[in-house]
C-alpha cells in the first residue's frame, strides 16, 4: 500500500464537478441542492445523477457566446452523448437543435416533441427505412455521408414526393490530438466524402438529385479537442469548398456545420479551451475567410455533445469488497463499472472521484484503484487514485460522467442498467428508471420445438 502525506482537499471548483456542487458541514457531497447520501437512500446505487443547472448553463454559454459573435447560428445538442427524452425536452426548450444518428434517436426526439425542423440526421450507414422515417417525419436536414445514401435519399424523396434539404459531410483531412478511436476527420476515415469526390457529388445533385436541396457542408474532425486551431482549419476547408461550389456549379451554399464541440475536464490538470474563446476565434476566422473569398456569411452550426452534458453528470457507487494485493495495489470494488461507464476500458479514459460521504476528511490519503464489478481484469474505473481510507458501504462519486456513459452502457454480465435522476434546487426526479431482471430477459425467447 502506498501511503502519501497528502491531505484530502477535494476541490469542487475545477470544472469537473457540476456547478451546483457543494459540501455539507458533515462532509457530504451535495448536487443540485440535495445530499448524494439522500439520493442513494431513495434511489440506490449505482446511480447516474444529472445536474440540470449545469446542462442549462453550458447550453446558454454556447448559445449566448455564438450569438454575441455571430448572429446567424445554431447549436445542436449531439444526442449520442446522452439520449434521453427529458434532456431532449430541456434542449428544445433552451433553443438548441438536435443532432441524431439513428432511427432510434429520431423516435426519441419525436416522443419528446422536439421541433423536427431543428433536427439534423447524421450517420455513415443510414438504412433505407431510417431515411424514409426521417423524411416522412419532416426531419429538418439530412447530412449525407456517401454515394449510396445520395441515391437512397433521391429515391426516397422522389417516392414520397418530397423535397429534402441536405448537407454533405466532407472529410477534411485534419489531424487533431485526441484518442485514435474518436478522431473522424482525418484521411482514411470511414466518415464522409473525401474532397476528391466532390465533383461527382455535385454532378449527381445537379443532374439526378432533383428532389435534393443542397444547403451546405459539414465536417466533424473528432471529439475531446483541447485546441482552437482544428476548428478554424475545418471551417477553412469547408469554406474553400463553398467557394469552389459557387464558382464551378453556380450553387450558393448557406450552412456551415463544423461538427462537435470542445473538450472538457476529467482531471484537475486538464485545461480545456473556453466556450467563449472557441466562439470568438472560430467566428473571427469565418468572417475573415468569407470576406477573403467574397462569400456571404453562412448560417453557422455546431453540434456539441460532451461539452453540454459531460460536466452535468456524476455516477454514484457503493463500495463493496476491498482487496490488498500483497506488495501490490489496493483494489476498491464498487457496484458498477465497465457496463455503465465503458470509456476507461475502451479509450483508457481517465476520471476523478471522491468519497461522497467523506468530503471533509483530513485523513492521510492512500493510493487505491477503483475496480468495477464486471468479469474483466481491465474493468478498472480509476487506476491509482488518492482517496481517504474507504470501507465497504462508503459512497464513491465519479465526476464528468454525463457524456458517453449511459448512452454507451450495456447489460454485460446481465446486470441491469442504473437509474438516472435529474436534480435541481433541492428536488430530484427519476428520468430513466433502473432496469429490472425482467427487463433483462424480456426479449429472450425459447423455441417451442
Ligand atoms: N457531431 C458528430 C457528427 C459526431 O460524430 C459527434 C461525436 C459529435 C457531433 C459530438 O461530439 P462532442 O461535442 O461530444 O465531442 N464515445 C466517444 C466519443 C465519440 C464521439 C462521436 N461523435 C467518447 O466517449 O469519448
Amino acid at each position: 500500500m502506498t501511503i502519501t502525506d497528502k491531505r484530502n482537499r477535494f476541490d469542487i471548483s475545477t470544472g469537473i464537478c457540476p456547478i451546483s456542487t457543494e459540501i455539507s458541514t458533515s462532509g457530504h457531497l451535495i448536487i443540485g441542492g440535495i445530499s448524494t447520501l439522500e439520493l442513494v437512500k431513495k434511489y440506490s446505487t449505482p446511480l447516474y445523477v444529472i445536474d440540470e443547472e449545469t446542462f442549462s448553463f453550458r447550453s446558454n454559454e454556447y448559445l449566448n457566446s455564438l450569438k454575441k459573435y455571430y448572429e446567424n447560428s445554431m447549436i445542436l445538442y449531439a444526442a449520442k452523448a446522452f439520449a434521453c427524452t427529458t434532456i431532449f425536452k430541456l434542449s428544445n426548450n433552451l433553443g438548441l437543435g438536435l443532432d441524431v444518428v439513428s432511427g432510434g434517436e429520431i423516435f426519441l426526439a419525436l416522443k419528446a416533441d422536439f421541433n423536427v425542423k431543428n433536427i439534423y440526421f447524421h450517420g455513415n450507414n443510414k438504412s433505407q427505412d431510417e431515411i424514409e422515417f426521417a423524411i416522412k417525419n419532416g426531419i429538418g436536414k439530412i447530412v449525407c455521408d456517401n454515394f449510396l445514401e445520395l441515391e437512397m435519399l433521391q429515391n426516397c424523396a422522389n417516392k414520397l414526393n418530397r423535397s429534402v434539404d441536405i448537407l454533405i459531410r466532407l472529410t477534411p483531412g485534419i489531424e487533431c490530438h485526441t484518442h485514435e478511436y474518436i478522431k473522424t476527420g482525418h484521411l482514411d476515415s470511414k466518415f464522409g466524402f473525401d474532397l476528391e469526390y466532390l465533383d461527382d457529388v455535385l454532378s449527381f445533385i445537379k443532374n439526378k438529385g432533383t428532389n435534393l436541396n443542397l444547403k451546405g457542408y459539414h465536417a466533424h474532425i473528432g471529439s475531446q479537442i483541447f485546441e482552437l486551431k482544428p476548428f478554424q482549419d475545418t471551417a477553412e476547408i469547408l469554406l474553400e469548398q463553398f467557394d469552389y461550389t459557387k464558382k464551378e456549379y453556380g450553387i450558393e451554399l448557406n450552412e456551415l456545420d463544423i461538427g462537435g464541440g470542445i473538450g472538457i475536464s476529467y482531471l484537475n490538470e486538464d485545461d480545456p479551451i473556453t466556450i467563449d474563446e472557441w466562439a470568438k476565434t472560430t467566428t473571427d476566422f469565418i468572417k475573415a475567410k468569407c470576406k477573403k473569398l467574397n462569400l456571404n456569411l453562412p448560417k453557422l452550426i455546431c453540434e456539441p455533445g460532451r461539452s453540454l452534458i459531460g460536466q452535468s453528470g456524476v455516477t454514484l457507487y457503493t463500495v463493496g469488497s476491498i482487496k490488498q494485493v500483497p506488495n501490490g495495489r489496493k483494489f476498491i470494488s464498487v457496484d458498477g463499472g465497465m457496463a455503465d461507464n465503458p470509456r476507461p476500458i475502451t479509450y483508457q479514459a481517465k476520471y476523478t472521484a471522491a468519497v461522497a460521504n467523506k468530503m471533509n476528511s483530513t485523513e492521510t490519503l492512500e493510493t487505491v484503484t477503483i475496480a468495477g464489478r464486471y468479469c474483466e481484469t481491465g474493468d478498472l474505473i480509476i487506476k491509482d487514485i488518492e482517496l481517504p481510507t474507504v470501507k465497504a458501504g462508503d459512497l464513491i462519486a465519479v465526476f464528468s460522467t454525463g457524456a458517453y456513459n449511459y448512452s454507451m452502457s450495456s447489460n454485460y454480465n446481465m446486470v441491469p442498467r442504473p437509474a438516472c435522476v435529474l436534480v435541481k434546487n433541492g428536488k430530484s426526479n427519476i428520468i430513466i428508471q433502473r432496469e429490472t431482471y425482467e427487463d433483462l430477459i424480456k426479449n429472450q425467447l425459447i423455441p417451442k420445438d
